[in-house]
């Protein structure tokens, strides 16, 4: 009897490079590490009922007034003008955000997730290290094709959602079909920097961004891994925690 074959993953390090992948019969992982989907796993650990991710500042400001939810996000990385909040995972505490909807709006992560939707992705979730473990558990159990998304930062690769990529290939790859050198690309990388991960995200370009505004606490939240270890899925139009 023939041992059936084992799903595919491949790593798609730039949203200008999505086009390439099969999106539409895949689980689509949607990272930014830096810090849209660490802040999505932090406000979902703490309770949030749901987070709408929009791709507009003016969209989120509007959806915001209509649902009397919490409007948050970023340009640039630094909070956009007209909404309530920033990107940042240690602004969403427990006390602050249980039971509450936040309508996120980011330059890169937020801007992923809607361009794998256009693409026809039926299957989205949003990983990061503050997730890694319900990510891989998740990918593992359902036996699917995974297609690992990077944000980066406006198409250019980055080091940081790289990877994260590499830490997830390197955790779940004997049950998949790894034939994709971004993958094994992202998986050295990891081997190489998981030994400092800090003193190696500190030559990242999005560290000296956002470190020029003092948010390295936020930084060292974010390399930490299964911190707020909870699976957001994209359902109904929200990021909920998957159930
Ligand atoms: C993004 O979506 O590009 C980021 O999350 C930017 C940031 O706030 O660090």
């Amino acid at each position: 009897m023939n041992t059936p074959a084992k799903p595919t993953l491949f790593t798609c390090v730039s949203p200008a490079l999505l086009h390439l992948y099969d999106v539409q019969d895949a689980i689509v992982v949607v990272i930014d590490v830096f810090r849209a989907t660490s802040t999505i796993a932090a406000a979902l650990y703490n309770g949030a009922e749901k987070i709408i991710p929009v791709d507009s500042v003016q969209g989120a400001i509007e959806l915001g007034e209509e649902l009397g939810a919490i409007t948050a996000g970023e340009r640039d990385g630094k909070i956009a003008e007209g909404l309530q909040h920033g990107n940042s995972p240690l602004e969403y505490p427990r006390e602050f955000i249980t039971g509450k909807t936040l309508v996120l709006t980011t330059t890169n992560g937020t801007r992923l997730l809607h361009m794998a939707l256009k693409n026809g992705a039926t299957e989205v979730i949003t990983g990061s290290f503050a997730n890694l473990s319900a990510v891989c558990d998740h990918l593992v159990k359902s036996g699917k094709n995974v297609v690992l998304g990077c944000a980066a930062w406006k198409d250019r690769v980055n080091m940081e959602d790289t990877l994260f990529a590499g830490a997830v290939v390197s955790r779940v790859r004997q049950h998949f079909q790894v034939f994709c050198d971004a993958s094994l690309g992202a998986e050295t990388l990891y081997s190489h920097a998981r030994i400092d991960t800090w003193n190696f995200v500190k030559k990242t370009t999005h560290y000296h961004r956002l470190s020029a505004y003092g948010l390295e606490k936020d930084m060292q939240w974010c390399i930490s891994a299964d911190i707020a270890n909870v699976l957001p899925v994209y359902r109904d139009g929200a990021l909920v925690v998957h159930s």
